[in-house]
């Protein structure tokens, strides 16, 4: 175990703790966009900036990505941190300005607008949808491509994500709002990815199960029998 201390509250962690997970363990918040307790950190949005004290010496660094190893003293609203942290989000902001989360952490750091102007959309590569789709789900639907300014998170070849099973996770965990799931018949359409995905419906009631490609990445995943999702939950369970 070692001891660290955050904004003067003291506290044990096992060796390998991350500062944002000691720090939550103190309850105390640091902001963050690309983190997820499901996914490995990643550090991409920067927003989790801390102030690691060392006697004289100091520094700001991502707190989702960094292990603690030895006893160290650290501030997350000294000047510095909330500096940096206000940096970040200006230059998020001017990526992004339609995301009613970033608008709230922008808020909460005393910004109103950015001074950049980024002609991008609203993705601001946090890459949790490609990391809950590869880490979670398994499917490897989405990945980065391209470098710099250019990067960008698509399907492979910019054409449809044809490993795309429809299950929404990636829609779920962005936290700009950039991917929309939208049904239009008797299919699922996630424009952002380029997928449309035929929905299966109950046999027996006739509501609707998931899409049928989804189906059949589960049935095999699991090995469960063929007709599995021939049926909704709620018909299963009553026909045992
Ligand atoms: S689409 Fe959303 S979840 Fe994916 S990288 Fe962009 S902001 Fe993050
Ligand atoms: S939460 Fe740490 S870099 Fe995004």
């Amino acid at each position: 175990m070692i001891k660290i201390t955050i904004n003067g509250k003291v506290t044990e962690v096992a060796a390998g703790t991350t500062i944002l997970k000691a720090a939550a363990a103190l309850n105390i918040k640091i902001p963050t966009l690309c983190n997820h307790d499901l996914l490995e950190p990643y550090g991409a949005c920067r927003l989790c900036l801390v102030e690691i004290i060392d006697g004289d010496w100091s520094t700001v660094t991502t707190s989702c990505n960094y292990p603690i190893t030895k006893e160290i003293v650290v501030e997350t609203e000294s000047t510095a941190a909330v500096r940096a942290r206000r940096m970040v989000l200006e230059m998020l902001l001017g990526r992004c300005n339609t995301s009613p989360e970033l608008d709230r952490l922008a808020a909460a750091h005393g910004l109103q607008s950015s001074r950049f102007e980024l002609d991008y959309d609203d993705c601001i590569l946090c890459g949790q949808c490609e990391r809950v789709c590869r880490e979670v789900v398994g499917a490897n639907a989405i990945t980065f491509a391209q470098r710099g300014v250019d990067r960008v998170v698509v399907p492979p070849f910019g054409e449809e994500a044809e490993q795309c099973i429809g299950c929404g996770a990636c829609v779920y965990l962005c936290p700009t709002g950039a991917i929309q799931i939208q049904e239009d018949g008797e299919q699922k359409i996630i424009d952002r990815w380029s997928r449309v995905l035929e929905l299966k419906y109950c046999k027996s009631c006739g509501v609707e199960v998931a899409p049928v490609f989804q189906c059949d990445y589960f049935q095999k995943k699991a090995d469960l029998p063929t007709d599995f999702f021939d049926l909704c939950r709620d018909c299963r369970v009553a026909q045992r």
